[in-house]
Protein backbone atom coordinates (compact mmCIF):
# COMPACT_ATOMS: atom_id res chain seq x y z
CA UNK A 1 0.00 0.00 0.00
CA UNK A 2 1.38 3.02 -1.18
CA UNK A 3 5.01 3.11 -1.78
CA UNK A 4 7.94 5.72 -1.72
CA UNK A 5 11.48 5.75 -3.24
CA UNK A 6 13.76 8.18 -3.73
CA UNK A 7 17.83 8.55 -5.30
CA UNK A 8 20.42 11.41 -4.76
CA UNK A 9 23.62 10.81 -6.55
CA UNK A 10 25.15 12.03 -10.05
CA UNK A 11 22.95 10.07 -12.35
CA UNK A 12 19.40 11.02 -13.79
CA UNK A 13 17.06 9.92 -11.27
CA UNK A 14 13.98 9.76 -13.00
CA UNK A 15 14.47 6.16 -14.94
CA UNK A 16 15.54 4.79 -11.50
CA UNK A 17 12.81 6.35 -9.54
CA UNK A 18 9.97 5.13 -11.85
CA UNK A 19 11.62 1.90 -12.29
CA UNK A 20 11.89 1.60 -8.07
CA UNK A 21 8.31 2.60 -8.44
CA UNK A 22 7.13 -0.31 -10.97
CA UNK A 23 8.25 -2.56 -8.27
CA UNK A 24 6.47 -1.35 -5.83
CA UNK A 25 3.33 -1.23 -8.27
CA UNK A 26 2.73 -5.29 -6.07
CA UNK A 27 1.85 -3.39 -3.41
CA UNK A 28 -1.25 -1.58 -4.78
CA UNK A 29 -2.19 1.83 -5.52
CA UNK A 30 -3.76 4.36 -8.02
CA UNK A 31 -1.74 7.12 -8.58
CA UNK A 32 2.01 7.73 -8.91
CA UNK A 33 4.01 11.19 -9.11
CA UNK A 34 8.27 11.92 -9.19
CA UNK A 35 9.40 14.80 -8.19
CA UNK A 36 13.17 15.85 -9.14
CA UNK A 37 15.39 18.65 -8.85
CA UNK A 38 18.50 19.87 -10.15
CA UNK A 39 19.26 23.09 -8.87
CA UNK A 40 16.75 25.26 -10.97
CA UNK A 41 14.16 23.93 -9.84
CA UNK A 42 12.36 21.14 -8.74
CA UNK A 43 10.20 19.45 -11.47
CA UNK A 44 7.26 17.54 -10.30
CA UNK A 45 5.20 14.52 -13.08
CA UNK A 46 2.06 12.65 -11.28
CA UNK A 47 -0.65 11.49 -12.78
CA UNK A 48 -3.78 9.03 -12.24
CA UNK A 49 -3.62 5.48 -13.09
CA UNK A 50 -0.94 3.07 -13.45
CA UNK A 51 3.27 3.95 -13.37
CA UNK A 52 2.42 3.79 -17.56
CA UNK A 53 0.83 6.70 -17.19
CA UNK A 54 3.45 8.94 -15.53
CA UNK A 55 5.75 7.22 -17.69
CA UNK A 56 4.42 9.20 -20.85
CA UNK A 57 4.03 12.50 -18.32
CA UNK A 58 7.25 12.96 -17.60
CA UNK A 59 9.51 15.27 -19.39
CA UNK A 60 12.02 13.27 -21.11
CA UNK A 61 15.03 16.68 -21.13
CA UNK A 62 14.95 16.91 -17.77
CA UNK A 63 18.05 16.19 -15.93
CA UNK A 64 18.01 16.03 -12.09
CA UNK A 65 20.52 13.90 -9.99
CA UNK A 66 18.16 13.95 -6.90
CA UNK A 67 14.69 12.54 -6.79
CA UNK A 68 11.55 11.41 -4.89
CA UNK A 69 8.77 9.28 -6.11
CA UNK A 70 5.34 7.72 -4.81
CA UNK A 71 2.94 5.11 -5.34
CA UNK A 72 -0.39 6.40 -3.64
CA UNK A 73 -3.50 3.92 -2.78
CA UNK A 74 -5.69 6.70 -1.85
CA UNK A 75 -7.41 7.57 1.91
CA UNK A 76 -7.51 10.90 2.12
CA UNK A 77 -9.30 12.56 -1.36
CA UNK A 78 -10.29 10.48 -4.12
CA UNK A 79 -7.84 8.72 -7.08
CA UNK A 80 -6.63 11.89 -8.96
CA UNK A 81 -3.82 14.13 -10.10
CA UNK A 82 -4.41 16.72 -7.73
CA UNK A 83 -4.50 14.12 -4.98
CA UNK A 84 -1.54 11.94 -5.87
CA UNK A 85 1.90 13.10 -4.74
CA UNK A 86 4.26 14.83 -4.11
CA UNK A 87 2.78 18.02 -2.72
CA UNK A 88 4.30 21.10 -2.61
CA UNK A 89 4.40 23.88 0.12
CA UNK A 90 2.49 27.10 -0.98
CA UNK A 91 5.74 28.90 -2.51
CA UNK A 92 6.66 25.65 -4.21
CA UNK A 93 10.08 25.21 -2.50
CA UNK A 94 9.37 22.46 -0.77
CA UNK A 95 8.68 18.77 -1.83
CA UNK A 96 6.43 15.86 -0.60
CA UNK A 97 6.01 12.08 -0.42
CA UNK A 98 3.65 10.43 2.24
CA UNK A 99 2.56 6.80 2.98
CA UNK A 100 0.47 6.34 6.18
CA UNK A 101 -2.60 8.76 7.57
CA UNK A 102 -1.99 11.30 9.80
CA UNK A 103 -4.69 11.37 12.16
CA UNK A 104 -4.54 14.98 13.27
CA UNK A 105 -4.19 17.10 9.98
CA UNK A 106 -7.51 18.29 10.31
CA UNK A 107 -6.54 20.05 13.63
CA UNK A 108 -3.11 20.81 12.80
CA UNK A 109 -4.76 22.71 9.70
CA UNK A 110 -7.14 24.87 11.97
CA UNK A 111 -4.42 25.89 14.19
CA UNK A 112 -1.82 26.56 12.25
CA UNK A 113 -2.60 26.35 8.23
CA UNK A 114 -5.67 28.80 8.37
CA UNK A 115 -4.21 30.98 5.52
CA UNK A 116 -3.14 28.57 3.55
CA UNK A 117 -4.67 27.30 0.47
CA UNK A 118 -4.65 23.92 -0.35
CA UNK A 119 -4.60 22.36 -3.71
CA UNK A 120 -5.67 18.71 -2.54
CA UNK A 121 -7.68 17.01 -0.20
CA UNK A 122 -4.76 14.90 1.01
CA UNK A 123 -3.60 14.52 5.02
CA UNK A 124 -0.42 14.90 3.18
CA UNK A 125 -0.51 18.33 2.27
CA UNK A 126 -0.62 19.81 5.41
CA UNK A 127 2.79 18.41 6.54
CA UNK A 128 4.72 20.05 4.13
CA UNK A 129 2.98 23.37 4.11
CA UNK A 130 3.73 23.38 7.91
CA UNK A 131 6.88 22.61 7.17
CA UNK A 132 7.08 25.66 5.23
CA UNK A 133 5.36 27.85 7.66
CA UNK A 134 8.13 26.85 10.23
CA UNK A 135 10.67 27.55 8.00
CA UNK A 136 9.38 31.18 6.86
CA UNK A 137 9.63 31.89 10.77
CA UNK A 138 13.46 31.51 10.61
CA UNK A 139 14.14 28.08 11.26
CA UNK A 140 16.58 25.65 8.53
CA UNK A 141 14.81 23.19 6.60
CA UNK A 142 15.92 20.57 9.03
CA UNK A 143 14.70 22.13 12.31
CA UNK A 144 10.94 22.71 10.25
CA UNK A 145 11.01 19.47 9.49
CA UNK A 146 11.93 18.06 13.08
CA UNK A 147 9.24 20.35 14.51
CA UNK A 148 6.45 19.16 11.81
CA UNK A 149 7.03 15.47 12.54
CA UNK A 150 6.41 16.14 16.78
CA UNK A 151 3.49 17.42 15.96
CA UNK A 152 1.96 14.51 13.83
CA UNK A 153 0.16 11.84 14.95
CA UNK A 154 -0.45 8.79 13.13
CA UNK A 155 1.95 6.75 10.51
CA UNK A 156 4.08 8.04 8.00
CA UNK A 157 7.31 7.43 6.02
CA UNK A 158 8.40 10.95 4.28
CA UNK A 159 10.88 11.70 1.86
CA UNK A 160 11.18 16.19 1.19
CA UNK A 161 13.20 18.08 -1.00
CA UNK A 162 13.78 21.34 -0.95
CA UNK A 163 14.36 23.57 -3.91
CA UNK A 164 17.28 25.62 -2.58
CA UNK A 165 19.19 22.65 -1.16
CA UNK A 166 18.63 19.75 -4.27
CA UNK A 167 21.78 18.01 -2.56
CA UNK A 168 19.59 16.94 0.43
CA UNK A 169 16.02 14.07 0.79
CA UNK A 170 15.08 14.61 4.30
CA UNK A 171 13.16 11.19 5.52
CA UNK A 172 11.57 10.38 8.46
CA UNK A 173 9.10 7.10 9.55
CA UNK A 174 6.48 6.47 11.85
CA UNK A 175 4.73 3.30 11.72
CA UNK A 176 5.39 3.14 8.25
CA UNK A 177 7.79 1.30 6.40
CA UNK A 178 11.18 3.02 5.34
CA UNK A 179 14.55 2.04 4.77
CA UNK A 180 17.56 3.58 3.50
CA UNK A 181 20.22 2.60 0.72
CA UNK A 182 23.58 2.70 0.35
CA UNK A 183 25.40 3.31 -2.74
CA UNK A 184 28.96 4.65 -4.30
CA UNK A 185 28.42 8.45 -4.57
CA UNK A 186 25.00 7.93 -4.53
CA UNK A 187 22.12 6.60 -1.63
CA UNK A 188 18.72 5.44 -2.04
CA UNK A 189 14.89 5.95 -0.09
CA UNK A 190 12.35 3.44 -0.19
CA UNK A 191 9.42 1.09 1.08
CA UNK A 192 11.55 -2.05 0.54
CA UNK A 193 14.36 -3.25 -0.56
CA UNK A 194 13.07 -5.03 -3.96
CA UNK A 195 12.53 -1.38 -5.16
CA UNK A 196 15.67 -0.18 -5.28
CA UNK A 197 17.26 -3.66 -5.81
CA UNK A 198 18.59 -2.41 -9.34
CA UNK A 199 21.36 -0.02 -7.54
CA UNK A 200 22.08 -1.38 -3.97
CA UNK A 201 21.42 -4.48 -2.09
CA UNK A 202 22.60 -2.88 0.92
CA UNK A 203 20.21 -1.14 3.36
CA UNK A 204 19.84 0.66 6.68
CA UNK A 205 16.85 -0.10 8.87
CA UNK A 206 14.77 3.01 10.34
CA UNK A 207 12.88 3.15 13.18
CA UNK A 208 10.40 4.69 14.44
CA UNK A 209 10.17 8.35 14.67
CA UNK A 210 13.51 8.74 13.77
CA UNK A 211 14.78 11.46 11.12
CA UNK A 212 17.26 10.80 8.17
CA UNK A 213 19.13 13.60 6.54
CA UNK A 214 20.51 11.53 2.90
CA UNK A 215 22.91 13.14 0.58
CA UNK A 216 24.52 11.46 -2.47
CA UNK A 217 27.85 10.71 0.50
CA UNK A 218 26.53 10.71 3.38
CA UNK A 219 23.60 9.04 5.38
CA UNK A 220 22.94 10.75 9.16
CA UNK A 221 20.02 9.34 11.19
CA UNK A 222 19.16 11.52 14.11
CA UNK A 223 16.26 10.54 16.78
CA UNK A 224 13.46 13.79 17.04
CA UNK A 225 15.59 15.52 19.40
CA UNK A 226 18.15 16.04 16.71
CA UNK A 227 20.56 14.04 18.30
CA UNK A 228 23.17 11.43 16.24
CA UNK A 229 21.88 7.57 16.31
CA UNK A 230 24.28 5.14 14.97
CA UNK A 231 23.02 2.00 12.70
CA UNK A 232 25.12 -0.48 10.55
CA UNK A 233 23.71 -1.22 7.36
CA UNK A 234 22.49 -5.08 6.57
CA UNK A 235 23.22 -6.72 2.99
CA UNK A 236 19.06 -7.76 1.40
CA UNK A 237 19.15 -11.13 1.05
CA UNK A 238 17.33 -10.75 -2.07
CA UNK A 239 18.36 -12.12 -5.71
CA UNK A 240 17.07 -9.88 -8.33
CA UNK A 241 15.63 -12.51 -10.55
CA UNK A 242 13.10 -13.38 -7.54
CA UNK A 243 10.80 -10.24 -8.15
CA UNK A 244 11.05 -11.22 -12.15
CA UNK A 245 7.90 -12.88 -13.46
CA UNK A 246 10.54 -14.83 -16.09
CA UNK A 247 8.73 -16.21 -18.30
CA UNK A 248 5.18 -16.35 -16.54
CA UNK A 249 1.99 -13.84 -17.65
CA UNK A 250 1.23 -13.29 -14.09
CA UNK A 251 3.20 -13.43 -10.60
CA UNK A 252 0.21 -15.15 -9.36
CA UNK A 253 1.02 -18.10 -11.39
CA UNK A 254 4.42 -18.29 -10.94
CA UNK A 255 3.64 -18.20 -7.18
CA UNK A 256 1.29 -20.72 -7.25
CA UNK A 257 3.80 -22.74 -9.71
CA UNK A 258 6.30 -22.13 -6.58
CA UNK A 259 4.61 -23.85 -3.98
CA UNK A 260 6.15 -27.18 -4.26
CA UNK A 261 9.75 -25.75 -3.92
CA UNK A 262 9.12 -23.76 -0.97
CA UNK A 263 7.57 -26.61 0.77
CA UNK A 264 11.03 -28.64 -0.31
CA UNK A 265 12.53 -24.90 1.30
CA UNK A 266 10.86 -24.96 4.55
CA UNK A 267 11.76 -28.79 5.42
CA UNK A 268 15.43 -27.95 4.30
CA UNK A 269 15.19 -24.82 6.57
CA UNK A 270 13.46 -26.35 9.67
CA UNK A 271 15.29 -29.60 9.71
CA UNK A 272 18.00 -30.10 12.04
CA UNK A 273 21.20 -32.32 11.63
CA UNK A 274 19.58 -35.79 13.10
CA UNK A 275 16.73 -35.20 10.30
CA UNK A 276 14.38 -34.07 13.06
CA UNK A 277 12.58 -30.80 12.73
CA UNK A 278 13.29 -28.47 14.65
CA UNK A 279 12.72 -24.82 15.79
CA UNK A 280 14.59 -21.77 17.95
CA UNK A 281 14.54 -22.93 21.72
CA UNK A 282 13.35 -20.19 23.09
CA UNK A 283 10.28 -20.34 20.80
CA UNK A 284 9.83 -23.97 22.39
CA UNK A 285 9.99 -22.74 25.96
CA UNK A 286 7.74 -19.65 25.24
CA UNK A 287 5.08 -22.39 23.32
CA UNK A 288 5.86 -24.78 26.82
CA UNK A 289 5.07 -21.91 28.74
CA UNK A 290 1.87 -20.76 27.46
CA UNK A 291 -1.34 -21.72 28.66
CA UNK A 292 -3.20 -20.33 25.56
CA UNK A 293 -2.42 -18.96 22.10
CA UNK A 294 -3.55 -16.68 20.37
CA UNK A 295 -3.12 -15.38 16.78
CA UNK A 296 -3.73 -12.85 15.56
CA UNK A 297 -3.59 -11.90 11.83
CA UNK A 298 -5.22 -10.40 8.79
CA UNK A 299 -7.31 -11.47 5.13
CA UNK A 300 -5.53 -14.88 4.25
CA UNK A 301 -3.00 -14.78 7.18
CA UNK A 302 -6.26 -15.04 9.05
CA UNK A 303 -7.52 -17.99 7.22
CA UNK A 304 -3.90 -19.33 7.53
CA UNK A 305 -4.51 -19.17 11.69
CA UNK A 306 -7.76 -20.84 11.18
CA UNK A 307 -5.74 -23.90 9.91
CA UNK A 308 -3.03 -23.39 12.47
CA UNK A 309 -5.72 -23.39 15.39
CA UNK A 310 -6.61 -27.30 14.38
CA UNK A 311 -2.78 -28.49 13.67
CA UNK A 312 -1.76 -26.60 17.28
CA UNK A 313 -4.91 -27.84 19.71
CA UNK A 314 -4.92 -31.27 17.50
CA UNK A 315 -1.43 -31.84 17.83
CA UNK A 316 -0.30 -29.72 20.95
CA UNK A 317 -3.54 -30.01 23.13
CA UNK A 318 -3.07 -26.62 23.03
CA UNK A 319 -5.69 -24.18 23.08
CA UNK A 320 -5.74 -21.30 20.62
CA UNK A 321 -7.97 -18.53 19.98
CA UNK A 322 -8.03 -16.75 16.41
CA UNK A 323 -8.24 -13.45 16.06
CA UNK A 324 -8.85 -10.68 13.29
CA UNK A 325 -6.39 -8.50 14.16
CA UNK A 326 -8.28 -4.88 13.42
CA UNK A 327 -11.49 -6.27 15.76
CA UNK A 328 -8.90 -7.27 18.67
CA UNK A 329 -7.86 -4.06 19.63
CA UNK A 330 -10.57 -2.80 20.81
CA UNK A 331 -12.80 -6.36 21.61
CA UNK A 332 -10.15 -7.98 23.31
CA UNK A 333 -10.94 -10.87 25.18
CA UNK A 334 -10.32 -12.29 28.65
CA UNK A 335 -6.89 -13.16 28.36
CA UNK A 336 -5.58 -16.62 29.71
CA UNK A 337 -2.98 -16.48 32.67
CA UNK A 338 -0.01 -16.96 30.19
CA UNK A 339 -0.99 -16.11 27.01
CA UNK A 340 1.38 -16.59 23.55
CA UNK A 341 0.73 -14.25 20.91
CA UNK A 342 1.40 -15.33 17.51
CA UNK A 343 1.28 -12.54 14.09
CA UNK A 344 0.83 -14.18 11.21
CA UNK A 345 1.76 -12.17 7.98
CA UNK A 346 3.42 -12.40 4.89
CA UNK A 347 4.48 -8.97 4.67
CA UNK A 348 5.40 -8.58 8.27
CA UNK A 349 3.82 -4.66 8.00
CA UNK A 350 -0.06 -5.38 8.59
CA UNK A 351 -0.60 -1.96 10.63
CA UNK A 352 -4.00 -3.72 11.94
CA UNK A 353 -1.49 -6.44 13.15
CA UNK A 354 1.04 -4.44 14.58
CA UNK A 355 -1.00 -2.09 16.89
CA UNK A 356 -2.29 -5.34 18.76
CA UNK A 357 1.27 -6.26 18.99
CA UNK A 358 2.09 -2.46 20.31
CA UNK A 359 -0.71 -3.05 22.58
CA UNK A 360 0.66 -7.01 23.51
CA UNK A 361 4.01 -5.74 24.54
CA UNK A 362 2.72 -2.95 26.58
CA UNK A 363 1.11 -5.43 28.28
CA UNK A 364 4.53 -7.28 28.87
CA UNK A 365 3.20 -10.96 27.36
CA UNK A 366 5.28 -12.59 24.52
CA UNK A 367 4.91 -12.32 20.61
CA UNK A 368 5.85 -14.63 18.08
CA UNK A 369 5.69 -13.43 14.63
CA UNK A 370 5.50 -15.47 11.67
CA UNK A 371 6.69 -13.74 8.40
CA UNK A 372 7.90 -14.16 4.86
CA UNK A 373 9.98 -10.89 5.04
CA UNK A 374 13.53 -10.74 7.46
CA UNK A 375 13.81 -7.52 9.17
CA UNK A 376 9.87 -6.66 8.48
CA UNK A 377 8.53 -4.54 11.41
CA UNK A 378 6.44 -7.17 12.94
CA UNK A 379 9.71 -9.56 13.24
CA UNK A 380 11.85 -6.67 14.75
CA UNK A 381 9.12 -5.88 17.42
CA UNK A 382 8.32 -9.29 18.31
CA UNK A 383 10.18 -11.40 20.97
CA UNK A 384 10.27 -13.69 18.54
CA UNK A 385 10.32 -14.89 14.60
CA UNK A 386 9.32 -18.12 12.48
CA UNK A 387 10.38 -17.18 8.77
CA UNK A 388 8.30 -18.72 6.12
CA UNK A 389 11.06 -18.90 3.57
CA UNK A 390 8.86 -18.16 0.60
CA UNK A 391 10.40 -15.62 -1.22
CA UNK A 392 9.06 -12.23 -2.07
CA UNK A 393 5.27 -12.35 -2.91
CA UNK A 394 4.39 -9.71 -5.40
CA UNK A 395 0.86 -10.33 -7.00
CA UNK A 396 -1.66 -8.98 -4.22
CA UNK A 397 -3.67 -12.30 -3.85
CA UNK A 398 -1.59 -14.29 -1.47
CA UNK A 399 -0.68 -18.02 -2.64
CA UNK A 400 2.58 -19.59 -1.67
CA UNK A 401 2.61 -17.19 1.43
CA UNK A 402 -0.56 -18.73 2.48
CA UNK A 403 1.12 -22.83 2.43
CA UNK A 404 4.31 -21.75 3.54
CA UNK A 405 2.59 -20.59 6.78
CA UNK A 406 0.25 -23.77 7.19
CA UNK A 407 3.56 -25.41 6.96
CA UNK A 408 5.95 -23.52 9.70
CA UNK A 409 2.51 -23.63 11.76
CA UNK A 410 2.18 -27.31 11.05
CA UNK A 411 6.48 -27.42 12.14
CA UNK A 412 5.27 -25.34 15.40
CA UNK A 413 2.44 -27.48 16.56
CA UNK A 414 4.80 -30.93 15.51
CA UNK A 415 8.00 -29.64 17.61
CA UNK A 416 5.17 -27.98 20.55
CA UNK A 417 3.29 -31.32 20.59
CA UNK A 418 7.12 -33.23 21.31
CA UNK A 419 8.18 -30.76 23.47
CA UNK A 420 4.87 -30.86 25.68
CA UNK A 421 5.71 -34.71 25.63
CA UNK A 422 2.60 -35.86 23.16
CA UNK A 423 3.07 -38.41 20.91
CA UNK A 424 2.50 -37.31 16.78
CA UNK A 425 1.53 -40.13 15.33
CA UNK A 426 3.14 -38.99 12.01
CA UNK A 427 6.43 -38.28 10.30
CA UNK A 428 5.92 -34.58 9.32
CA UNK A 429 8.75 -34.41 6.69
CA UNK A 430 7.78 -37.49 5.58
CA UNK A 431 4.05 -35.84 5.06
CA UNK A 432 4.89 -32.38 3.92
CA UNK A 433 7.29 -34.25 1.29
CA UNK A 434 4.18 -36.08 -0.07
CA UNK A 435 2.44 -32.69 0.09
CA UNK A 436 4.73 -31.19 -2.10
CA UNK A 437 4.58 -33.64 -4.53
CA UNK A 438 0.83 -33.64 -4.85
CA UNK A 439 1.11 -30.05 -5.20
CA UNK A 440 3.09 -30.24 -8.02
CA UNK A 441 0.81 -33.07 -9.55
CA UNK A 442 -1.65 -30.43 -9.26
CA UNK A 443 -0.08 -27.66 -10.67
CA UNK A 444 0.69 -29.37 -13.82
CA UNK A 445 -3.14 -30.30 -13.88
CA UNK A 446 -3.99 -26.09 -15.03
CA UNK A 447 -6.33 -27.11 -17.74
CA UNK A 448 -8.86 -29.05 -15.46
CA UNK A 449 -9.09 -25.41 -13.15
CA UNK A 450 -9.32 -23.42 -16.44
CA UNK A 451 -12.11 -25.31 -17.96
CA UNK A 452 -13.68 -25.39 -14.41
CA UNK A 453 -13.36 -21.63 -14.28
CA UNK A 454 -14.45 -21.49 -17.87
CA UNK A 455 -17.31 -23.63 -17.07
CA UNK A 456 -18.67 -22.21 -13.74
CA UNK A 457 -17.36 -18.71 -13.59
CA UNK A 458 -17.72 -17.15 -16.72
CA UNK A 459 -20.84 -15.66 -16.33
CA UNK A 460 -21.89 -15.90 -13.22
CA UNK A 461 -22.39 -12.70 -10.25
CA UNK A 462 -21.57 -14.79 -7.30
CA UNK A 463 -20.24 -17.80 -6.45
CA UNK A 464 -20.52 -19.77 -2.72
CA UNK A 465 -17.55 -22.34 -1.18
CA UNK A 466 -18.78 -24.98 1.44
CA UNK A 467 -16.94 -27.23 3.54
CA UNK A 468 -16.68 -28.84 6.95
CA UNK A 469 -13.90 -28.42 9.72
CA UNK A 470 -10.95 -27.62 7.66
CA UNK A 471 -12.70 -27.44 4.30
CA UNK A 472 -14.69 -24.74 5.62
CA UNK A 473 -11.63 -22.53 6.32
CA UNK A 474 -10.12 -23.56 3.37
CA UNK A 475 -13.33 -22.45 1.33
CA UNK A 476 -12.84 -19.04 3.15
CA UNK A 477 -9.67 -18.69 1.88
CA UNK A 478 -10.72 -20.04 -1.89
CA UNK A 479 -13.83 -17.17 -1.82
CA UNK A 480 -11.51 -14.92 -0.92
CA UNK A 481 -9.03 -15.57 -3.88
CA UNK A 482 -11.72 -15.25 -5.94
CA UNK A 483 -13.49 -12.21 -4.74
CA UNK A 484 -10.03 -10.49 -4.79
CA UNK A 485 -9.12 -10.59 -7.94
CA UNK A 486 -12.31 -11.61 -10.46
CA UNK A 487 -14.46 -9.14 -8.61
CA UNK A 488 -17.34 -12.03 -8.38
CA UNK A 489 -19.14 -12.20 -5.36
CA UNK A 490 -18.01 -14.97 -3.75
CA UNK A 491 -18.56 -16.58 0.17
CA UNK A 492 -17.43 -19.12 1.88
CA UNK A 493 -19.61 -20.76 4.08
CA UNK A 494 -19.48 -24.02 6.93
CA UNK A 495 -21.71 -26.48 5.30
CA UNK A 496 -24.19 -27.20 7.70
CA UNK A 497 -24.66 -23.61 8.29
CA UNK A 498 -26.47 -22.97 4.93
CA UNK A 499 -29.94 -23.45 5.21
CA UNK A 500 -29.59 -21.09 7.96
CA UNK A 501 -29.80 -18.26 5.28
CA UNK A 502 -27.25 -18.25 3.19
CA UNK A 503 -29.35 -21.02 0.87
CA UNK A 504 -31.79 -18.26 -0.17
CA UNK A 505 -29.23 -16.67 -2.14
CA UNK A 506 -28.92 -20.03 -4.33
CA UNK A 507 -30.89 -20.00 -7.86
CA UNK A 508 -30.82 -21.95 -10.81
CA UNK A 509 -27.35 -22.36 -11.84
CA UNK A 510 -25.38 -20.52 -8.93
CA UNK A 511 -22.40 -22.45 -8.80
CA UNK A 512 -21.64 -24.05 -5.38
CA UNK A 513 -17.59 -25.24 -4.87
CA UNK A 514 -17.38 -27.60 -2.03
CA UNK A 515 -14.59 -29.51 -0.88
CA UNK A 516 -14.83 -32.79 0.74
CA UNK A 517 -11.50 -33.99 2.03
CA UNK A 518 -12.32 -35.22 4.94
CA UNK A 519 -13.75 -38.75 6.06
CA UNK A 520 -15.79 -37.95 9.39
CA UNK A 521 -17.93 -35.14 7.08
CA UNK A 522 -17.58 -37.16 3.70
CA UNK A 523 -21.49 -37.58 3.77
CA UNK A 524 -22.58 -34.49 5.53
CA UNK A 525 -21.00 -32.43 3.34
CA UNK A 526 -22.76 -34.58 0.12
CA UNK A 527 -25.58 -33.50 1.78
CA UNK A 528 -25.58 -30.11 1.37
CA UNK A 529 -24.83 -30.49 -1.88
CA UNK A 530 -27.53 -32.01 -2.69
CA UNK A 531 -29.58 -29.48 -0.44
CA UNK A 532 -28.50 -26.71 -2.66
CA UNK A 533 -28.45 -28.65 -6.15
CA UNK A 534 -32.03 -29.07 -5.80
CA UNK A 535 -32.68 -25.39 -5.36
CA UNK A 536 -31.01 -24.87 -8.61
CA UNK A 537 -27.31 -24.58 -8.17
CA UNK A 538 -24.37 -25.99 -9.92
CA UNK A 539 -22.09 -27.30 -7.95
CA UNK A 540 -18.56 -28.35 -8.16
CA UNK A 541 -17.42 -31.12 -5.84
CA UNK A 542 -13.23 -31.37 -5.25
CA UNK A 543 -12.48 -34.15 -3.56
CA UNK A 544 -10.04 -36.58 -2.00
CA UNK A 545 -8.48 -39.97 -3.27
CA UNK A 546 -10.38 -42.29 -1.14
CA UNK A 547 -13.71 -39.96 -0.48
CA UNK A 548 -14.40 -39.30 -4.13
CA UNK A 549 -17.80 -40.30 -5.64
CA UNK A 550 -19.31 -40.59 -9.19
CA UNK A 551 -19.69 -37.17 -10.26
CA UNK A 552 -17.04 -35.69 -8.09
CA UNK A 553 -15.44 -32.23 -10.30
CA UNK A 554 -12.19 -33.25 -9.48
CA UNK A 555 -9.71 -35.90 -7.32
CA UNK A 556 -7.12 -34.52 -5.28
CA UNK A 557 -3.99 -36.88 -4.95
CA UNK A 558 -4.28 -38.22 -1.28
CA UNK A 559 -2.26 -36.30 1.50
CA UNK A 560 -2.45 -36.88 5.40
CA UNK A 561 -6.24 -35.81 6.46
CA UNK A 562 -4.70 -32.93 8.68
CA UNK A 563 -2.49 -31.40 5.97
CA UNK A 564 -4.91 -31.52 3.31
CA UNK A 565 -5.60 -27.70 2.95
CA UNK A 566 -2.03 -27.39 1.89
CA UNK A 567 -3.24 -29.09 -1.63
CA UNK A 568 -6.83 -28.19 -1.74
CA UNK A 569 -6.25 -24.56 -1.93
CA UNK A 570 -4.25 -25.19 -5.04
CA UNK A 571 -7.22 -25.72 -7.37
CA UNK A 572 -9.43 -22.85 -5.93
CA UNK A 573 -6.36 -20.52 -6.30
CA UNK A 574 -5.67 -21.75 -9.79
CA UNK A 575 -9.68 -21.62 -10.38
CA UNK A 576 -9.43 -17.71 -9.38
CA UNK A 577 -6.91 -17.28 -11.37
CA UNK A 578 -8.69 -18.31 -14.19
CA UNK A 579 -11.86 -16.80 -13.50
CA UNK A 580 -10.32 -13.67 -13.36
CA UNK A 581 -8.05 -14.19 -16.71
CA UNK A 582 -11.16 -15.38 -18.43
CA UNK A 583 -13.06 -11.48 -17.25
CA UNK A 584 -10.10 -9.98 -18.36
CA UNK A 585 -9.16 -8.85 -14.96
CA UNK A 586 -6.06 -7.14 -13.51
CA UNK A 587 -4.97 -10.37 -11.91
CA UNK A 588 -1.37 -9.31 -10.25
CA UNK A 589 -2.82 -5.73 -9.20
CA UNK A 590 -6.54 -6.18 -8.53
CA UNK A 591 -8.22 -2.99 -8.09
CA UNK A 592 -9.19 -1.15 -4.94
CA UNK A 593 -6.71 -3.65 -3.09
CA UNK A 594 -2.84 -3.48 -1.42
CA UNK A 595 -0.55 -6.35 -1.05
CA UNK A 596 0.65 -4.46 2.00
CA UNK A 597 -1.77 -2.62 4.30
CA UNK A 598 0.43 -0.55 6.39
CA UNK A 599 -2.58 1.91 7.26
CA UNK A 600 -5.10 0.50 10.04
C1 LIG B 1 -3.88 -7.33 2.42
C2 LIG B 1 -3.63 -8.23 1.25
C3 LIG B 1 -4.08 -9.65 1.60
C4 LIG B 1 -3.37 -10.11 2.85
C5 LIG B 1 -3.63 -9.16 4.03
C6 LIG B 1 -2.77 -9.48 5.23
O1 LIG B 1 -5.24 -7.13 2.60
O2 LIG B 1 -4.32 -7.78 0.11
O3 LIG B 1 -3.72 -10.51 0.53
O4 LIG B 1 -3.80 -11.40 3.18
O5 LIG B 1 -3.31 -7.82 3.63
O6 LIG B 1 -1.43 -9.27 4.90
P1 LIG B 1 -0.19 -9.84 5.68
O7 LIG B 1 0.99 -9.28 4.96
O8 LIG B 1 -0.30 -9.34 7.09
O9 LIG B 1 -0.28 -11.31 5.62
Amino acid sequence: MCGIVGYIGNNDSKEILLKGLEKLEYRGYDSAGIAVANGEGVHVFKEKGRIAELRKAVDADVFAATGIGHTRWATHGVPSRENSHPHQSQSGRLTLVHNGVIENYDILKREYLQNVPFKSETDTEVIVQLVELFVNEGNTVEEAFRRTLSLLHGSYALALIDDKDPDTIYVAKNKSPLLVGLGKEFNVVASDAMAMLQVTNEYVELMDKEMVIVTKEKVTIKNLDGEIVDRGSYIAELDASDIEKGTYPHYMLKEIDEQPLVMRKIIQNYQGGEGALEIDSDIVAAMKQADRIYIIAAGTSYHAGLVGKQFIERMAKLPVEVHISSEFGYNMPLLSEKPLFIFISQSGETADSRQVLVQVKEMGHPALTITNVPGSTLSREADFTLLLHAGPEIAVASTKAYTAQLAVLAILAEVTAKSRGFDVEFDLVKELGIVASAMESLTDSKEAFEDIAREYLTVTRNCFFIGRGIDFYVGLEGALKLKEISYIQAEGFAGGELKHGTIALIEEGTPVIALATQDYVNLSIRGNVKEVAARGAYPCIISMKGLETDGDRFVLPEVHHLLTPLISVIPLQLISYYAALHRDCDVDKPRNLAKSVTVE
